[in-house]
């Protein structure tokens, strides 16, 4: 039998620098007995076949990708029937919705950590399990700054959420929620059950937050198996995609199928595209931008400006109406690229884990279900991209164009000689915890005509960025029916929300950005058209109150909140660890015995 030589540039594995370390039988001996124990054999890590790692996401503290402890049996069985040794280990927890400050800290640190151990020991290619918003672009920076052959398995979706005959989806329900609270159109008890109610399975987020795009936006840089982010968790098909995944794998470290071999500017660029066309999360932006700088891909603010005129074809909460069961059903991700490259609005020529284009790998796949899925031609809304503005406040900011409502519309965007045009008088809060104690003083004099600002709340004031910028009304509005107001700040929102929020904008208030000096009264215009948002403030003032300096943000409480202030960069340029950024290709370089 002749022996298969992978096509690493040195025609072999660098699991065997470890198990067979030529040279050094010492280290081969020490490297080799300790697997023994629980059960393989030296003979099994010295025949040459590739080792490929199962980066598990999953814990009783990450109850969104949990599903992966069970689906990493069908993964490890895959590798084995394709002739791989699987090697399952921890990956550092990332749960968007319990993580105190923010689990946004946890992205880079969980990234710094997998690269550490990609590096650091002997596998030769690596399942990445994804799920929750962040498990998606932490795992795909780790393997693209190690650059090993990556797959991506998402964990899928949890089952749609129903109640009181509602579809009742992750986090749009919280919103939906706290609003009928806060206008007395609901208890305390009925607040909990909704939102129970939405959380009916095993599974991520079921609405097109971040999680469901982020998994989206994985399959279509071509990491993962075509239809895999789609598949709701509970579903047959997830466990036969976990085994599919597991098997393509090991083909992969054979062939030395390495990020750097797929990912490309237009890799990136369909990803932007896709967002737009699925009412993506607005936190696709810093992980988008993160993911390609780690590629070695420059984006521009006219890379978002370009997706912006992308309408919106998928009709899934929070821009539309169903969730994550029907999407899957109207075909996945796979019928949304179908319909984006009818219209030439993604390359289909770019190449996948599967070794085919993605045109190649859709083949067949459009919708037979028009009310989930529309056409480019015909969709459910014009321009539904991120608007980039900027102006006096900040160099770059965006705003997710199809979660405005109607009545947002007409309220704030429809004056006659002045469409998508509006002033409005800023009340400006310290962090979420000023907004809490103050949002219901009468004193603040909160109306129509007012914009909620938040600062303190970016990657290096919060720290790591905070979902905060979603604020609502005054319940004294919400009992009104205005249901929503403008807003603006320095943090993120949840891609849950469905509110019209300026967010990410950067640079953030702690580093000295614009709205440091901005003050409670000043009057913000903002121009759609144009993408311009200025404080109507003059420069002598602004000088002056630069002069007062930055308002003061709360001090680091962990060590590492410390040292990820020191190494962050604005969400603009993706909050990436910018010193990390010159360590690329890692694997090429072997480390030491
Ligand atoms: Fe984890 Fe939404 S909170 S996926
Ligand atoms: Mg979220």
């Amino acid at each position: 039998m002749s022996k298969r030589t992978p096509a690493t540039p040195n025609g072999r594995f660098r699991s065997q620098e470890w198990f067979e370390a030529p040279g050094h039988i010492d280290m081969a001996a020490l490297y080799l007995e300790r697997f023994m124990n629980y059960g393989l054999t030296p003979a099994e890590l010295r025949s040459g076949r590739p080792i490929i790692g199962i980066a598990q996401t999953g814990s009783d503290i990450s109850p969104c990708n949990r599903i992966h402890l069970d689906l990493a049996d069908r993964v490890k069985a895959g590798i084995r029937d394709a002739g791989g040794i699987p090697m399952e280990f921890p990956c550092h927890p990332i749960f968007e919705n319990c993580r105190r400050p923010t689990a946004a800290i946890d992205r880079n640190l969980s990234y710094m950590t997998m690269i550490e151990i990609l590096h650091g020991y002997p596998i030769d290619a690596v399942v990445l399990t994804t799920g929750c918003d962040k498990t998606t672009p932490a795992g795909i920076m780790a393997a693209t700054a190690v650059d090993i052959p990556a797959i991506v398995l998402s964990g899928g979706p949890m089952l749609d959420g129903h109640h009181e005959g509602d579809l009742v989806g992750s986090g749009t329900v919280i919103w939906r929620s706290r609003r009928k609270l806060a206008a007395g159109q609901m208890t305390e008890d009925e607040f909990i059950e909704a939102a129970a109610a939405s959380a009916p399975s095993a599974g991520h987020c079921n609405t097109m937050g971040t999680a469901s795009t982020m998994n989206a936006v994985a399959e279509t840089l071509g990491l993962s198996l075509p239809g895999c982010s789609a598949i709701p968790a509970p579903y047959r098909e997830r466990g036969q995609m976990a085994y599919e995944t597991g098997k393509r794998i090991v083909e992969m470290a054979w062939e030395d199928l390495k990020p750097s071999k797929i990912l490309t500017r237009n890799s990136f660029l369909n990803a932007i595209a896709l967002v737009a066309a699925v009412g993506g999360s607005t936190n696709a932006q810093p992980h988008i931008v993160a993911m390609a700088r780690h590629a070695g891909v420059e984006l521009t603010d006219q890379d978002w400006m370009a997706a912006y005129d992308i309408p919106l074809i998928l009709n899934m909460q929070p821009a539309g109406k169903y969730l994550g069961e029907r999407f899957h059903r109207a075909g996945g991700v796979p019928a949304i690229h179908v319909e984006l490259l009818k219209e030439n609005l993604i390359d289909g020529d770019v190449k996948t884990i599967t070794g085919k284009t993605i045109a190649e790998n859709i083949v067949g796949r459009e919708t037979k279900d028009r009310e989930m899925i529309y056409t480019v031609a015909e969709p459910m809304m014009e321009r539904a991209g991120f608007l980039v503005l900027k102006g006096n406040l900040f160099d770059f900011a965006i705003m997710k164009t199809s979660v405005i409502s109607d009545e947002f519309r007409t309220r704030y965007l429809s004056k006659p000689g002045a469409e998508n045009i509006f002033e409005a008088k800023a009340v400006v809060f310290d962090g979420s915890t000023d907004y809490h104690e103050r949002i219901n003083d009468p004193a603040l004099n909160i109306d129509e005509n007012t914009i909620l600002v938040i600062r303190g709340s970016g990657p290096v004031g919060w720290p790591g960025s905070a979902e905060v910028v979603n604020m609502q009304p005054p319940d004294a509005l919400l009992k009104r029916g205005i249901t929503s107001l403008p807003t603006l700040g320095d943090g993120r929102q949840s891609g849950t929300a469905d509110s019209p929020s300026i967010l990410n904008a950067s640079p953030e208030s702690a580093v000295g950005g614009g709205l440091a000096w901005l003050r409670t009264g000043d009057v913000i215009r903002i121009d759609i058209n144009t993408g311009a948002c200025d404080a109507l403030v003059a420069d002598e003032v602004i000088a002056a109150r630069k002069a007062e300096g930055i308002p003061a943000y709360p001090a680091s409480m962990t060590p590492w909140q410390e040292i990820y202030r020191q190494t962050v960069g604005q969400l603009h340029t993706g909050a990436v660890m910018e010193p990390a950024l010159k360590f690329t290709h890692i694997a090429e370089q072997m480390p030491r015995h």
